[in-house]
């Protein structure tokens, strides 16, 4: 694994040639929606070209139905060799990818870890959100780890991503408060209220090249 790599960015877009995206998701897909609306509200350097799930029946494609915007839910292949399922998934995922053009794969909620060689090769060009402050709480469940480390702060990460599990450079970050009661979905609704705004104005910072690498 070559830790040493630059970032290669994507070009910058614009309105009338924007920068096409692939969003990865596993869930809701709330923040997908937060991303297509911001994207349909006025013309932008960056558009949703394609939304990747390894969940077929996940629930975020109802926003593509809405939007006009191809879904691809991608089962893991049912192979018993855990990184030969990761790498032929991702293999699946690439044919997607290079059918559709893609340039720029913003991961949101998508709860795979991608391989060092699928990272690798999108370094620059890949981007996350995590629920927390980074370094503070990486992994999958950064609000029950938040609660229970007692924080009175947390906030969520926009990122570029790298070979380990919530790292790479981070791009921008917002705190919120932890209130004496919240459980954890009191938290994580506050919290993705601020990621709906962030996310998508930080894709365009990068997208347009107001954020260079
Ligand atoms: C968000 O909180 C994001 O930070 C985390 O997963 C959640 C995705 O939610 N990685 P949704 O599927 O977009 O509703």
């Amino acid at each position: 694994m070559d830790m040493s790599l630059p970032y290669t960015p994507s070009r910058v877009g614009s309105k009338i040639d924007p920068l096409r995206i692939a969003v990865f998701i596993s869930g809701g897909g709330s923040g997908l929606s937060a991303l297509l609306k911001f994207q349909t509200k006025i013309p932008r350097s960056h558009q949703t070209v394609l939304v990747i799930s390894e969940d077929p029946n996940a629930g975020g494609q109802i926003y593509c139905e809405q939007n006009d915007v191809t879904f691809v839910g991608i089962r893991l292949p049912n192979i018993p060799d855990k990184s030969l399922r990761r790498l032929t998934h991702e293999e699946k995922i690439e044919v997607k990818l290079a059918e559709f053009n893609v340039e720029l794969i913003v991961l949101s909620g998508y709860m795979r870890i991608l391989s060092p060689s699928f990272v690798k090769k999108w370094k620059g060009r890949l981007v996350n959100i995590h629920p927390s402050l980074l370094p503070e709480y990486p992994g999958a469940h950064a609000h029950r780890d938040a609660l229970a480390d007692s924080a009175t702060v947390s906030g969520c990460t926009v990122h570029l991503v790298d070979e380990g599990v919530d790292e790479g450079l981070i791009l921008a970050s917002e705190a919120v408060e932890v209130l004496p009661n919240d459980t954890i979905s009191d938290l994580q609704n506050r919290i993705k209220i601020i990621e709906h705004k962030l996310y998508p104005q930080i894709i365009d910072d990068l997208c347009s090249g107001k954020i260079q690498l």
